[in-house]
């Protein structure tokens, strides 16, 4: 057996009792002129690792070389006399005591070692980023995030499911959809033969399909049954986007609600965010101490101040008026009807609200087909969340429940009806009045970590020709 190094660190009734770690070392130094070693063993468990004092007299002390390497000790726990940590582990005595070298690992070519990397190199080497302390917290994390979000749906009633990733229909209707395609195990050895020559052919067993780039149709298919739903999980997009906010494969949380209004959907929302910076600062604080300390400075009273108020709102046409009046010059002035873009939002968000912002009623030329269209004709029940630094984290809006309504908006966004068959069933029987929206999982990291960049927030990011691991 092991005990988990985090356990160790928060139980002080361990001190003076034997117990085993197994780890990686993260640091190892030779001192006493080689009579003992400080090894730093981290398990995952927390960022800090625990402290291991090796006595020579173990016969794998001699190939104690470096970082990397997994070992197994098996000691005393002691109260440390100065350092970070209240604990430490005397590995001394061969006759009570083990110290075991499981894994070496070569000094001269392993990539991570102890000196700071930029987050370029560690992209490139992904595979192997996972030892060091950024990404594990950035992994704890997003699986205390994960754990909320259940939390979270399913406190309030909400069933999770399970929705598709292959799918024959665009959700947002932008096209920006990659193509399943199928390679057949005979052609396999046929392309084998032809000097490499590869045969895909261009469609799903004959119909052509995609990965998806949301789940809410499917979703709404449920709610439509079973009022509150929500769906987690990957979501797929071809745009041939290069920023530090966007990535081919993300995930999205997209909760779906019968009889809900625009205001209903941004109550969830808000609460939904909350809970999770709440979840966070309650379960994860040494973790939010190590990205306050070197990621970004102030991150907890940021993360507490969001706690704090309520978010503003204001209407896409305050908005447009805001950029307008404040007289700061924008690259792009919008004119009412255009997008806004990230500065725009960023501007808003950072320096008009300085804080979330929920921005509503946008045009209708602007968003998805399903949206529901206000009675002025011209704007549509949208709702987008912007946050300093990042800009939209969330996404939603109120549904086109009226049939006559929605087929106006796929002819006006020009789409092809009959590929929205069974969405349009729902309005043909029992529609319901419902709202739902979707979280970009990646850019909530993003907001909790305080990391600049959404390719270090997922574990293996994939962009526009990236998608080694
Ligand atoms: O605003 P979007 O496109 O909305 C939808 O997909 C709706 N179907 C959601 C719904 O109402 N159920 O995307 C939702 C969120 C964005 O606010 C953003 O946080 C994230 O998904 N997102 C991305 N995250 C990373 N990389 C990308 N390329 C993203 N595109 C959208
Ligand atoms: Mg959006």
């Amino acid at each position: 057996g092991r005990t988990r190094v985090d356990y160790i660190l928060s139980n002080s009734d361990l001190v003076g009792q034997i117990v085993t770690v197994k780890g990686w070392a993260r640091t190892v130094r030779i001192q006493g002129n080689g009579s003992f070693a400080f090894v730093e063993v981290n398990d995952g468990s927390t960022v800090k690792g625990i402290q291991v004092i090796v006595n020579n007299a173990f016969p794998d002390f001699s190939n104690l070389k470096g970082t990397g390497i997994s070992v197994s000790c098996k000691g005393l726990l002691v109260e440390s006399p100065g350092g970070e940590q209240s604990v430490e582990m005397q590995v001394q005595d061969p006759s009570q005591h083990e110290f075991k070298i499981i894994g070496d690992c070569d000094q001269t070519a392993f990539p991570i070692s102890k000196k700071n990397h930029t987050p370029e190199f560690l992209r490139e080497n992904a595979h192997l980023r996972t030892r060091t302390n950024l990404i594990g917290a950035i992994a704890r994390i997003r699986n205390a995030l994960a754990f909320a979000t259940h939390m979270f749906f399913n406190s309030r009633g909400f069933l999770y499911v399970h929705t598709p990733l292959i799918t024959a229909s665009d959700c947002e209707g932008a096209g920006e959809l990659f193509q399943v395609s199928t390679i057949l195990k005979s052609k396999v050895a046929d392309i084998k033969q032809k000097d490499g020559m590869v045969d895909y052919s261009q469609d799903f067993f004959g119909k052509p399909a995609f990965l998806t780039c949301s789940g809410q149709l499917n979703v709404e298919a449920y709610c439509s049954a079973l009022s509150d739903v929500y769906t987690f999980g990957p979501t797929f997009r071809a745009e041939n986007s290069h920023t530090t906010r966007h990535l081919s494969e993300f995930w999205m949380i997209e909760p779906e609600m019968a009889w809900a209004q625009l205001e209903d959907n941004m109550e969830c929302a808000e609460s939904y965010l909350k809970f999770c910076l709440q979840y966070a600062i309650d379960n994860c604080y040494a973790d939010l101490e190590f990205f306050d300390k070197f990621v970004e400075k102030g991150l907890i009273d940021r993360l507490r101040n969001v706690l704090e108020k309520p978010f503003a709102r204001i209407s896409y046409t305050e908005a447009v008026d805001i950029i307008h009046k404040c007289g700061k010059q924008f690259k792009i002035m919008p004119q009412w009807g255009d997008d806004l873009n990230s500065e725009h939002e960023r501007y808003i968000a950072e320096e008009v609200i300085k804080g979330p912002v929920i921005v509503f009623n946008y045009p209708k030329v602007l968003k998805a087909f399903y949206m529901k269209v206000n009675d002025d004709d011209a704007t549509v029940q949208a709702m987008d969340i912007l946050v300093p630094k990042i800009g939209e984290v969330i996404g939603g809006s109120v549904r086109e429940d009226r049939l006559e309504r929605l087929d106006q908006m796929i002819q006006f966004k020009n789409l092809d009806k009959e590929s929205y068959w069974w969405y349009r069933d729902f309005r043909k029987y029992g529609s319901v009045p419902h709202a739902g929206f979707g979280l970009g999982f990646e850019r909530l990291v993003m907001m909790v970590t305080g990391v600049e960049n959404i390719r270090d927030v997922i574990p293996f990011p994939r962009w526009p020709g990236h998608a080694e691991f």
